[in-house]
């Protein structure tokens, strides 16, 4: 009996997670597993009510759980950073959950902006670290409000964090088992203390792993041949910053945030799977936007439960929804409604 959390949070994330749930709810009565949903009302709205984030008694009941099924945070009266702060990297962040796992497919029939790329061409998936760099918030002001006003930023790195991210990567390439070939995506050229330690550890853990083809690629460069030639690319593993930049270029190459799904995994501990994109306000509840991105994560989530053949035929499912049925990906033009996608999903399972 799996226990899943389920956020469904702001915006669109209720109407996208209620399509997810409908998923599940026939993948378990076909391959017979069995589950208990938690909902949890965090999000801008209990923040606007109680001026509460997540309260430490949530923290508590969360931590028994199997895995955490988030849909979107983010409300336009609540000012920008207090939610995305204190809600979702504070889950983060508390649950250690060290890895950001972004796959970027492009499935049959959708648009890709990238001219002359096809689903051949367009698969590969994002390890970006997700606890540390600059994202850790360490920094000050000196001199704050005068003209010598100076801001630091600083980005954290510990052998031990960036050792267990380059360390999932590898494993996740020899597991993938494609092209078994992993990026390390950095600035070693400008960012000489963070990236030293970044290039040193990759070649330390990488002589654990032979048969894996390694190679570097600066992160500007990175963008580049994400859209020249993203056939490269297997398995790229980064730091926070930069793979939070390019998985969102990698979004737009794989057909939109209508389809990007992400796992904030830790491997050993609670992780969390939720669709990128934002919660689109001025589409909520309207039926319109697309919930295959919340679908997809949800099929990440069941993989990391172990429940691959759930999976797989989640995938598949999906894949043959874009592939037949949708006009396009954007929110309004798919040709069905938010609700109308999730029936397709389920009846081609
Ligand atoms: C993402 C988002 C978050 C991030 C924001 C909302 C804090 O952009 O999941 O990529 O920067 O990680
Ligand atoms: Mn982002």
């Amino acid at each position: 009996m799996y226990k899943i959390a389920v956020i469904a949070g702001d915006g669109t994330g209720p109407e996208v997670v209620k399509e997810g749930l409908k998923v599940l709810s026939e993948l378990s009565k076909k391959n017979g597993f069995k589950y208990e949903i938690v909902e949890y009302d965090l999000g801008g709205e209990r923040y606007l009510k109680k001026k509460e984030l997540v309260p430490d008694s949530v923290l508590k009941e969360l931590s028994i759980m199997d895995a955490i099924y988030l849909g979107a945070i983010g409300h336009p009266d609540v000012k920008p950073g207090i939610l995305e702060q204190g809600i979702l990297l504070k889950l983060r962040f508390h649950f250690d959950q060290y890895i950001n796992l972004r796959p970027v497919k492009l499935y049959p029939g959708v648009w890709t902006p990238v001219k002359d790329k096809g689903p051949d061409d367009i698969d590969f998936v994002v390890v970006r670290e997700n606890t540390e760099g600059l994202y850790k918030g360490m920094g000050e002001f000196q001199k704050k409000g005068t003209k010598d006003e100076v801001a630091l930023q600083i980005s954290h790195n510990t052998r031990k964090g960036v050792e267990r991210c380059v360390r999932f990567a590898f494993q996740y390439a020899k597991k993938r088992n494609k092209r078994k070939n992993l990026t390390l995506v950095g600035k070693t050229n400008v960012l000489t203390y963070a990236w030293d330690l970044w290039d040193r550890t990759f070649n330390e853990v990488r002589k654990e792993y032979k048969d894996i083809k390694t190679n570097y690629a600066h992160v500007d460069a990175t963008c580049m041949w994400m859209i020249k030639n993203p056939e490269w690319f297997d398995v790229i593993v980064t730091d926070n910053m930069f793979g939070d930049i390019i998985t969102d270029l990698g979004a737009m190459i794989q057909g939109g945030m209508g389809i990007a799904a992400g796992g904030n995994i830790n491997p050993e501990g609670i992780s969390m799977f939720e669709p990128i994109g934002g919660s689109a306000p001025k589409y909520t509840g309207k039926n319109v936007i697309n919930p295959l991105a919340a679908i997809c994560a949800l099929g990440m989530m069941l993989e990391s439960l172990g429940e691959k053949a759930s999976a797989d035929m989640l995938e598949r499912s999906v894949m043959k929804v874009t592939g037949e049925k949708l006009k396009s990906l954007s929110a309004g033009k798919m040709g069905y409604s938010t609700a109308e996608v999730g029936d397709l999903v389920v009846k081609n399972l």
